[in-house]
């Protein structure tokens, strides 16, 4: 739909179009006219000379070039009155580049059906071993995930990596079409406040020392009651995560956001981290989430 503020545009538009277009043919035709010849018939000229003999006949143009403009000017027109171009007239023909999209993405979807729904039967794990299903889901991944988990699916900061066997909210089919089909919020809350930077020290070292990274065993020791009582509920009392709150495992050398410094834990401890995997529900049909979901099962096993 063409829209307008006020119908003032429109007006002005179509105005506008339409004397350029009188503007021309009124041209065309002053321009058409034979001059007046000089005496003795020779015709009249432009005042334009070279060399002192060469001057510039006033003729006007050539009738076949001629006829090509007004030829033009009635295209034109023509066009004008079946397609829109005059402010918000629609056209007799009805076209819109927005009609032609629609009609085009529906005939495309008419040809892709048959096969997203042959692949809607086939279960997830035997999906991922098809080279075709593979290739579709793979095009898909690139049109809707790509942009923050990366083309490979490798992810990075705050973006989880597909390709890892190291799961937020788990690896399993059911689990990964539910990702993407309601989408995630992940919740870890700020503990600057209530810990201060001593505090956030301690339990950042005590969650070093559960993954074997290096750390400071004094206050990893010092840490870990805080640990017990604030963050076990959500990371669970070995740290190994939980998928229902998305905590993710704190014992393996795998890490959401930074790579493990003690900097990046007391970042992510002091501030709290909130990432944000968006729901695909209105954006993909079932069948291609089911496709989407093989391509990221796939990639891992
Ligand atoms: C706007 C960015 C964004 C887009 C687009 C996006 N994701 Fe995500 N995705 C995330 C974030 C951020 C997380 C992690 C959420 C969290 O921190 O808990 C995530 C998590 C996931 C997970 C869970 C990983 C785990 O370890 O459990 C899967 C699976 C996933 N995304 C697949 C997809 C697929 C498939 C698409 C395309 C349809 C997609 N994502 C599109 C940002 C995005
Ligand atoms: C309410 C549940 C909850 C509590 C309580 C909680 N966390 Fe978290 N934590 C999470 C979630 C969810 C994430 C993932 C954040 C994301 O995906 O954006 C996370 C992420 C982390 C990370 C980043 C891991 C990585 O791979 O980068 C660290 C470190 C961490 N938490 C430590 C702690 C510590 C220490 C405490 C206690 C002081 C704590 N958490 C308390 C839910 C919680």
């Amino acid at each position: 739909m063409i829209q307008f503020i006020s119908n003032t545009w429109s007006v002005y538009i179509t105005v506008l179009t339409l004397i350029s277009i009188a503007g021309c043919a009124i041209l065309l035709k002053s321009q058409s006219k034979q001059r007046k010849r000089r005496e003795g018939g020779a015709p009249e000229v432009t005042g334009h000379k070279w060399d002192d003999t060469l001057e510039e006949y006033n003729n006007p143009l050539p009738r076949w070039w001629m006829a090509l403009f007004y030829i033009t000017i009635v295209f034109g027109l023509g066009y004008l009155l079946l397609y829109p171009g005059l402010g918000s007239y629609a056209g007799l023909l009805g076209w819109s580049s927005h009609g032609q999209y629609e009609t085009e993405k529906a005939a495309a979807e008419a040809l892709s059906k048959p096969l997203y729904d042959k692949f809607a039967q086939v279960d997830i794990p035997t999906l991922a071993r098809n080279a075709e299903a593979h290739g579709m889901g793979e095009r898909l991944f690139l049109n809707n995930c790509a942009q923050c988990h990366g083309s490979d699916g490798g992810g990075r900061p705050g973006f989880p990596n597909l390709r890892d066997n190291d799961w937020l909210y788990g690896g399993t089919p059911e689990a990964i079409v539910e990702t993407i089909t309601q989408g995630r919020q992940a919740m870890m809350p700020a503990w600057g406040d209530q810990l201060g930077p001593e505090g956030v020290r301690k339990v950042a070292n005590y969650v070093l020392s559960l993954s074997g990274s290096r750390h400071d065993a004094a206050l990893a020791a010092e840490g870990k009651t805080t640990f017990e009582t604030l963050c076990a509920a959500c990371h669970g009392p070995a740290g190994t995560g939980n998928p229902a709150f998305g905590a993710p495992n704190l014992t393996d050398h795998v890490w959401l956001y930074g790579n493990g410094s003690e900097k990046d834990i007391v970042q992510t401890i002091t501030q709290g981290r909130n990432g944000r995997m968006p729901s695909h529900a209105g954006v993909l049909t079932p069948e291609k989430i089911h496709l989407l979901a093989a391509y990221v099962y796939g990639l891992s096993h």
